[in-house]
């Protein structure tokens, strides 16, 4: 059975993205099978991995459950990586699923209905910056949950309310969801984040990963390259998320 991670933070633009490619690519590496799932209707995760956007079967489908999500798996273009795209449709799921029972649960019922999780290591989820109904199905879903965090100034206002949703669903649905870490993206020598950090520290202390990831502009160049940082060679960012992916199984004990 396949670990469920899913990768969030309700604010846009913190590198969660770029995270779960990057932790996928890590994790290809050393021989782990992984799928990703884009959450997000900005479909930036599928572009990321090559989706041409061409009208095939989407997560979309596996939401409407006109589709197994077995059945909407895509391979990247450039790396071992599988993946369940999103396009701009699923920005309209507050609407299709507002009659659905259990609506939170749809994603969790499709994982779990599908003997495909057993072909995999891990599930990492790409969600989309909102606390809306599609986070809470990631959530519903997931295991564990890394939160990317931007170290910048309001950085901790927006985990603080990802903290009520995320126990929201830990206490109604999800009883054994738990944090795998916090991970200080787009750093840089500022006293900013040097304040961010220290903050993150002492309101999560165990948590926050020791690997963090710094600003540079290479990030930028690989989402328009289509190619994770892992896989190009002496990639700086490559080699810090090569680092959080050691950090992570570590974690684990693997
Ligand atoms: N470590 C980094 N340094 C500089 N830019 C980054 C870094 N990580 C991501 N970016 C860039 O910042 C933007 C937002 O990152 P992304 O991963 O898409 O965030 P999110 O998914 O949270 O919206 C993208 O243009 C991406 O290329
Ligand atoms: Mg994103």
């Amino acid at each position: 059975m396949a670990k469920i991670i899913a990768i969030a933070n309700q604010k846009g633009g913190v590198g969660k993205t770029t995270t779960v490619v990057n932790i996928a690519a890590g994790l290809a590496e050393l021989g782990k099978k992984v799928l990703c799932i884009d959450l997000d209707p900005q479909g930036n995760l599928s572009d990321y991995l090559g989706y041409d956007f061409t009208g095939k079967r989407t997560i979309v489908d596996v939401l409407k459950e006109t589709a197994k999500l077995s059945e909407c798996i895509m391979t990247a273009k450039s790396e071992p990586i599988d993946y369940v795209p999103a396009d701009i449709s699923l920005a309209t799921a507050d609407m299709f699923l507002a009659q659905t029972m259990c609506r939170e649960q749809i994603l969790d019922k499709a994982i779990s209905s599908d003997s495909i999780s057993e072909n995999y290591d891990y599930f990492l989820i790409d969600c989309l910056p909102s606390l809306g109904i599609l986070v809470m199905n990631a959530l519903a879903a997931a295991d564990e949950v890394i939160i990317p965090v931007q170290v910048q100034k309001f950085a901790l206002n927006g985990i603080v309310q990802f903290e009520d949703i995320f126990n929201l669903i830990k206490e109604k649905i999800n009883h054994d969801l738990k944090i795998c870490g916090i991970l200080e993206t787009m750093t840089d020598n500022t006293q900013m984040a040097q304040a961010v950090d220290v903050a993150l520290k002492e309101r999560y202390s165990g948590l926050v990963y020791k690997t963090t990831i710094s600003k540079r502009i290479e990030a930028a160049n690989s989402t328009a390259e289509q190619k994770s940082l892992i896989s190009k060679k002496n990639s700086v960012i490559g080699g810090q998320y090569r680092q959080l992916v050691s950090e992570i199984l570590e974690k684990e004990g693997v």
